[in-house]
Parts: C-alpha cells; structure tokens; sequence
C-alpha cells in the first residue's frame, strides 16, 4: 500500500482522484476482505474521498492495524475536504449472521449503507483431478455463498439509489491450470451478480462485478517472486505489467458513482487486456 508511484508505474495515489465524485462524502460503506490487498485498498480509497467505510475481515489483528494506519495516514494528510473514518471489524463471509452483524455495526456507527463490496477471497491450487471436497467446499464458501450472503445483508438496509460491487474475475471467462474451483467460483459470482441486478433493481439497488486481471497483492505473490511465471503471465498481458490494487479502485469508484446509476449487472474488466489474449 505505500509503494510509490515511481517504484510501479501502475501506483497512484488515491488523492489523484479527489476531483471525481464529490457526492460520495458523507456515504457509508462496508467492505470485506480489507485486511490487505484491494480491500485495503478500497477501503483507503473511499476514505479519501469522505465515505465512512466498515473495513471486515475474517483475520481480526490484521484487520484492525490496517484500520489504524488508514486512519492515522488520512489524519496526517491536508486533504482539502474531511476524510471519512475507518471502522475495523471482523467477519467471516462465509457465515451469514456475521454479515448481519456488520451491517447493524455499519448502521449504529454511521447510520446508513449506500455501498457493499464482496471483496474477499480465497485462491487454493489443485488440478482437477486432485481438488478434495473440503476445497470445493470451502472455496465455493468464501467466493460464492460470501458474496450471497454479504448481498443479502446490504439489501435489507440499503435505500434506493445504493449500489454493491462483488469481486469476480478474468478467471471467470479464462481457465488457469490448478484454479478449476477458482475459475469456477468467479464465474458463479459474474452470473450471481446478474441475477443480484434483476431482483434487487426492484428496490433501485445496482449490482455489479469487477473482474480483475493480474494485480499485484498477496494473492499473486508467487506469480511476482517467480520470474518464470512472472513471464508466463504477462504473456498474456497486453499492457506487459501486473496491476496495482489502485489501479482497480478507479473502475470501482466509478461503479459506486452516479456516473455509473444507469449500470447494473455488469462485470467490469480491469485486467490489462489480458482475456482477449
Ligand atoms: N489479486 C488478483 O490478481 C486478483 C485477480 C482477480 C480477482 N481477485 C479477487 O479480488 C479479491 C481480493 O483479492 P486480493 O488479491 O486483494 O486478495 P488477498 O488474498 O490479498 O486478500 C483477501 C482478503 O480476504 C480475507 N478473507 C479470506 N477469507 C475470508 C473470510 N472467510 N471472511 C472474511 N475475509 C476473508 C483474507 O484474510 C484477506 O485479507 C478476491 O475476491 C480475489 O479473488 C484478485
């Protein structure tokens, strides 16, 4: 997160865009997985612009010292606008009563939830042949029935006009070797969050993915550290680099806008190119 933008061209920072949005200061929103990676990401990012943000993940220490560094980085910046605050809290996705449990915390601390982001996720190995059916479960747990759940939650408190973004990805639409559950999983979630956008556009609720190429967190770590994979994925990158978490948060924010209020049901791609290689 506090890689500079002249080590990884694809770094920005996040108040490069505070001239976009201004109506989103004041909002609230809940993110998962925000202990790192994206949601961290996001979760500074909203902050930065004013939005009140419930920041959950299932890894609670974690999760709370990335609370108190977003936190304390806005406090130490001149932002001309007030930021908005980043609340830690705990949540395992796969668990419906803990999405509950965060969207009663979101409406105690801040009183309203206009944005839900499904962020969190699990990205196991195993060939087909070898996936057990405790990784089927569990993967199908946490990237499936989490983001179910997680909408369900944000449906029974959000007004019109609300908008939630679930995490899909191009391995939604491009196999990987060792990623069948995954690819499986992220495909499920671009066509949960089809039918996510038919029923709850009944309540002016709009639901849309983002499905993220290569971007560089935790999660891709072995591509980064292995020079041969390293190769071998941007092969397939037509911008020839692996992606920054900020650089996913624009196409987010746009989605949560009133610049996106006309869009539902949609994945968006933020993959440098790479499904049409
Ligand atoms: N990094 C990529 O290249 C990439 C590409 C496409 C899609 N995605 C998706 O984007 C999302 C974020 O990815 P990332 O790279 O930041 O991942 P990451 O592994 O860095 O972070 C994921 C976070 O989710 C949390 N989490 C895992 N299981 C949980 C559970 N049961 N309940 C609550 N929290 C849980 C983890 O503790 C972790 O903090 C994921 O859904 C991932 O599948 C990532």
């Amino acid at each position: 997160m506090t890689e500079t933008a002249a080590e990884n061209p694809g770094r920005t920072d996040a108040t490069q865009m505070l001239a976009l949005y201004p109506e989103m200061a004041g909002k609230v929103a809940v993110v998962t997985g925000a202990a790192r990676g994206m949601g961290a990401a996001f979760t500074a990012g909203l902050a930065t612009r004013g939005v009140n943000v419930v920041a959950a993940d299932i890894n609670e220490g974690q999760m709370s010292a990335t609370a108190d560094e977003i936190n304390a980085e806005l406090a130490e910046r001149s932002l001309a606008d007030k930021p908005g605050r980043v609340l830690g809290a705990r949540v395992d996705v796969t668990k419906s009563d803990d999405h509950e449990a965060l969207a009663q915390v979101a409406l105690k601390e801040f009183g309203r939830i206009d944005f839900w982001i499904n962020n969190a996720g699990i990205f196991p190995f195993a060939l087909v042949e070898d996936i057990s059916p405790e990784q089927i479960s569990a993967v199908l747990d946490v990237n499936v029935e989490g983001v179910l759940f997680g909408s369900q939650a944000a449906a029974r408190h959000m007004a019109e006009g609300s908008a939630i973004v679930n995490m899909s990805s191009v391995s939604a639409v491009r196999n990987r070797r060792g990623r069948g559950a995954y690819c499986t999983s992220k495909a499920a979630v671009a066509h949960l969050t089809q039918s996510l956008a038919v029923e709850l556009g009944d309540k002016g609720i709009r639901v849309n993915a983002i499905a993220p190429g290569y971007i560089d967190t935790e999660m891709t770590r072995w591509v980064r550290e292995d020079p041969a994979a390293l190769a071998n994925a941007l092969d397939s990158v037509p911008l020839h680099r692996l992606g920054s978490p900020e650089e996913v948060f624009g196409p987010l924010l746009f989605l949560l806008s009133d610049s996106a209020r006309y869009v539902t049901g949609h994945s968006i791609a933020v993959d440098g190119g790479s499904r049409h290689v």
